[in-house]
């Protein structure tokens, strides 16, 4: 750990929108310069703690003084939609020791590498059939909602034992909740899903013979003998769903595009695909989708020269922390020779990705079959006029013109 203080002086705004769909935002070329902790102003005119290195990144996220309870009133808001909701229970991300302990070990066991490995053939399927019907109906197409979203959506229902007809719904409120725009749709996005959850439940508790899903699961073994109540197991169902699928969707939009814009490197991966795990981890590190882990100081913590103060809010920035040369030579290039081991794409520690199994191999298994199924894959429109999608929320393409 080094004890450079932070050059700035000003406070810079978090967060910012990027000006390049997989580059952090310009406006944070102050952050990576004053590394490894910066101060920033959250969009209240609150002050809060960026951590922008990579070695304190890591132990900080380790560090059992750093809260995720985002009931606490201090608990730092990155957008006013996030506080809006801040009183209602988030299952895991939102749990500290010893209860998240608790909680994660009830979940672990469907998201082993292994559970991912079994799930592999039925991923495979899923992508077939959704370029099948691409195909059928083009070109051109639109890819994310014609394949990026629509198979981790399928995915997650299908380990979940949510039905996949009601995904117009779900994924219509996950945008909400994650994006808003206003405080009063993210709100009204999180009862809609609670309503739904219950009525789910309700349905499953009547089932004879339950179905094989995590929800199934969590219904007939921890809700009916008393372990969960009904609103632990609905906020469960949410995290898992949401987390499910919206990230994942944004990694395979955000990762064509990406490699779309470096030819030499696709056709390199087309000529070795067994290099695509290695691309999937670089590209993890390089795209870092979830941009601003959030945590509270629940007592004072010497860190990077400063002192972080209980009740101060502490923000992971993993754009510019996985962009650390200390760590990553010529951080700002594609190269999955390097080792992108280490990323905090899918953060570090006790709440790092539940779901990173089944992420890793929904992503390999899409790219894979995408680019070889299509190799004249192309964008169909000026790579600068494809929207993305603003700082404030999951990274990734609003839509994804293609054509082949
Ligand atoms: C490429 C896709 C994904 C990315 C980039 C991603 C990213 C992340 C990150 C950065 C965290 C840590 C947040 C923090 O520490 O504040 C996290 C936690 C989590 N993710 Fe993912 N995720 C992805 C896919 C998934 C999938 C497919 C699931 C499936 C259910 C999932 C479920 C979760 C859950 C439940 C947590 C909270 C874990 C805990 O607190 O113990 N994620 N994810």
């Amino acid at each position: 750990m080094t004890a450079t203080p932070p050059t700035q002086t000003e406070p810079v705004a978090f967060p910012q929108d990027r000006t390049c769909p997989y580059h952090p935002p310009t406006g944070y070329a102050p952050l990576r310069d004053g590394r490894p902790l910066a101060r920033v102003s959250l969009y209240d005119g609150r002050p809060a703690w960026l951590v922008t290195g990579h070695a304190l990144a890591r132990a900080l996220l380790a560090d059992p003084r750093l809260s995720t309870d985002r009931t606490h009133p201090d608990f730092p808001a990155p957008t006013e939609r996030f506080a809006a909701v801040r009183n209602r229970r988030v299952a895991l991300l939102g749990v500290d020791d010893p209860k998240h302990h608790t909680q994660r070990r009830m979940m672990v066991p469907s998201f082993t590498l292994r559970r991912a490995a079994e799930l592999r053939p039925q991923i495979q399927r899923i992508v077939d059939e959704r370029l099948d019907a691409m195909v059928a109906q083009g070109p051109p197409a639109e890819l994310v909602s014609a394949f990026a979203l629509p198979v981790p959506s399928m995915v997650i229902c299908a380990l979940l034992g949510v039905p996949y007809a009601d995904h117009e719904f779900f994924e219509g409120q996950s945008r909400r909740l994650l994006r808003g725009p206003r405080a009063s749709d993210t709100q009204d996005a999180r009862d809609q899903l609670d309503a739904y959850f219950e009525e789910l439940i309700d349905r499953k508790l009547k089932q004879e013979r339950p179905g094989d899903g995590v929800l199934d699961e969590l219904v007939h073994d921890r809700l009916r003998t008393g372990e969960l109540d009904r609103a632990e197991v609905i906020s469960f169902a949410t995290i898992l769903l949401v987390a499910g699928h919206e990230t994942t969707a944004n990694m395979i939009s955000l990762g064509t595009f990406t490699l779309l814009q470096h030819p030499e490197r696709l056709a390199e991966l087309r000529e070795l695909p067994e290099l695509l795990p290695a691309a999937v981890e670089e590209l993890m590190r390089m795209l870092s989708i979830a941009d601003g882990l959030l945590r509270l100081a629940t007592e004072d913590i010497e860190a990077g020269g400063e002192t972080i103060r209980a009740g101060d809010g502490v923000v992971f920035s993993t754009s510019v922390i996985n962009r650390d040369e200390d760590v990553y030579p010529a951080p700002d290039t594609l190269d999955w020779h390097r080792s992108a081991r280490h990323h905090v794409g899918f953060g570090f520690g006790i709440h790092q990705c539940l779901g990173q199994n089944l992420a890793r191999a929904e992503m390999e298994i899409a790219l894979r079959t995408l680019f070889t199924r299509l190799p004249a894959l192309r964008l169909a429109a000026p790579a600068d006029e494809i929207p993305f999608k603003p700082g404030d929320t999951i990274q990734g393409m609003l839509e994804l013109p293609v054509t082949w």
